[in-house]
């Protein structure tokens, strides 16, 4: 017979709080899972997902008796010593990271708890120091999800690291928890509480700085017309560089840069420094998308009453999560013009709906792009790159496009008879030879 694995305990049961459950699960853990909201855990007991994450949905199946999902914390409590704290910490109107979903998990926890709680939400450097100064033997370990959504599961199964923080008296409860990661073999780095807070916050800052930052390399090359991409390709091939989160667009959003960024500037603010790098980070990535109506005005003129159709919704592809999504900013902005907006996503108009009250939503692209003056490629959504231009060309008013995610192939689609701008490309190389 099998051995049983450690039980464990997820509370949150959102992007990070799903996966981690489903994962353990598939690891051989008993996992019960808790959420405060009935409908959700109601759905998520009869099978149905709640989030569009692939691979998610046949793990959850797979694993369906090994996973419990419910709104009562005392069976949480009863079932598992070691919980996984996976709630949210939305940025608070000041931008710090709001805590008080952490704090109301640690204030329904028994006072002679004997759970190790494990922080995987993201939470500010200091935020362990003060839940252990609360609660004085409660055994508190960081452990900081890196997952991305869209491929949450496979980072979640193939860490890059795993990074566990703990201090002095609580080096067991670390072992625990890294005896659940050794499994999947990737480097496991043992540290103290804030610095595993820090590398968190760090990291995200630091991938979202690399992203602004070839942003403002691309509106320099639209300058001086050289090619963002062949700028990338030759950035990316020094190793000290690399290659990765090199990609010009329209700018960062989700639920967790804008909110990371924000809120590692204010833990700095709030001790008195000011981290002046992460201040220009933020107002690059504002205006990034912004831009893109400057290059629709630099075509169409004025956009009173202009059709503009936007391709992709979510904040990125393969999933359906709209937090901070560019679209949101793009469709208002579009619309303060005097736009009429329409738009298509495959998986996030329903999640859209909610947000975008006065944009049309439609069922394919190609519905989308008929009688539009101009489309915007917003997120790069595979499905995209297969569409025939040739044939949308012809059902638009003006086939005009801004590739938001330099996602398309300029050449293809000003062969297609577009008008084509990306960002960072040279455009006059984008034109086509004979437009009318
Ligand atoms: N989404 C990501 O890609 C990602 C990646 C790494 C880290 N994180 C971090 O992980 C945390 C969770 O993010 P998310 O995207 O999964 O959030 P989410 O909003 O999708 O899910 C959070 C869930 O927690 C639930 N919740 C709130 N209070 C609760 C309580 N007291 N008890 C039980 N459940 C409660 C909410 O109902 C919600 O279902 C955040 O701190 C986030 O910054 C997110």
């Amino acid at each position: 017979m099998s051995e049983q694995r450690e039980p464990v305990g997820v509370i949150g049961v959102g992007w990070v709080g799903l996966v981690t459950a489903a994962c353990f699960a598939e690891l051989g853990h008993p996992v019960v899972a808790r959420d405060i909201l009935a409908e959700k855990v109601e759905a998520l007991s009869r099978g149905e997902l709640t989030i569009h994450e692939p691979g998610l949905a046949e793990l959850v199946q797979r694993n369906a008796e090994r996973l419990t999902f419910t709104t009562d914390m005392s069976e949480l409590l009863d079932a598992a010593r070691l919980l996984f704290v996976c709630v949210d910490t939305p940025p608070t109107y000041s931008g710090d990271a709001d805590l008080s979903r952490v704090r109301s998990v640690v204030e329904e926890l028994p006072a002679d708890s004997e759970h190790v709680l494990i922080m995987k939400s993201t939470v500010p450097a200091g935020t362990g120091e003060s839940i252990r100064r609360d609660r004085p033997g409660l055994p508190y370990v960081s452990c900081p999800e890196f997952l991305k959504e869209g491929t949450a599961v496979a980072d979640f199964m193939n860490p890059d690291r795993v990074v566990i923080g703990a201090d002095a008296g609580d080096e067991g409860a670390g072992d625990a928890v890294a005896r659940l990661y050794e499994p999947l073999g990737g480097a496991i780095l043992r540290t103290d509480v804030a610095s595993a807070e820090m590398i968190k916050l760090a990291s995200n800052a630091f991938l979202a700085t690399k992203i602004s930052f070839i942003n403002e390399i691309a509106n320099v090359c639209e300058e001086v017309g050289a090619d963002v991409g062949e700028v990338a390709r030759g950035m990316g091939l020094d190793e000290r560089i690399g290659s990765s989160f090199l990609r010009a667009g329209i700018g960062y959003g989700g639920s967790c840069f804008p909110k990371d960024v924000s809120a590692l500037k204010m833990l700095a603010g709030n001790t008195g420094y000011h981290f002046q790098l992460l201040t220009a980070v933020i107002e690059v990535n504002e205006l990034q998308k912004r831009r893109v109506v400057a290059k629709l005005q630099r075509h169409l003129g004025s956009l009173i009453d202009k059709r503009v159709a936007l391709l992709g919704l979510a904040f990125k592809p393969d999933t359906d999560d709209m937090r901070e999504a560019s679209s949101l900013v793009l469709a208002a902005r579009l619309q303060g013009e005097g736009a009429e907006v329409v738009a298509y996503d495959p998986v996030a108009s329903k999640r859209a709906g909610e947000l975008l009250s006065s944009v049309e939503l439609v069922g394919s692209a190609v519905e989308a792009l008929e009688g539009a003056d101009a489309a915007v490629l917003v997120t790069e959504w595979g499905e995209f790159a297969e569409l025939d231009w040739a044939a949308a060309a012809e059902r638009m008013t003006r086939p005009l496009i801004v590739d938001g995610r330099n996602f398309l192939d300029p050449e293809a689609l000003v062969k297609a008879g577009f008008e084509y701008e990306g960002i960072g490309q040279t455009v006059s190389a984008a034109r086509p030879a004979a437009a009318s």
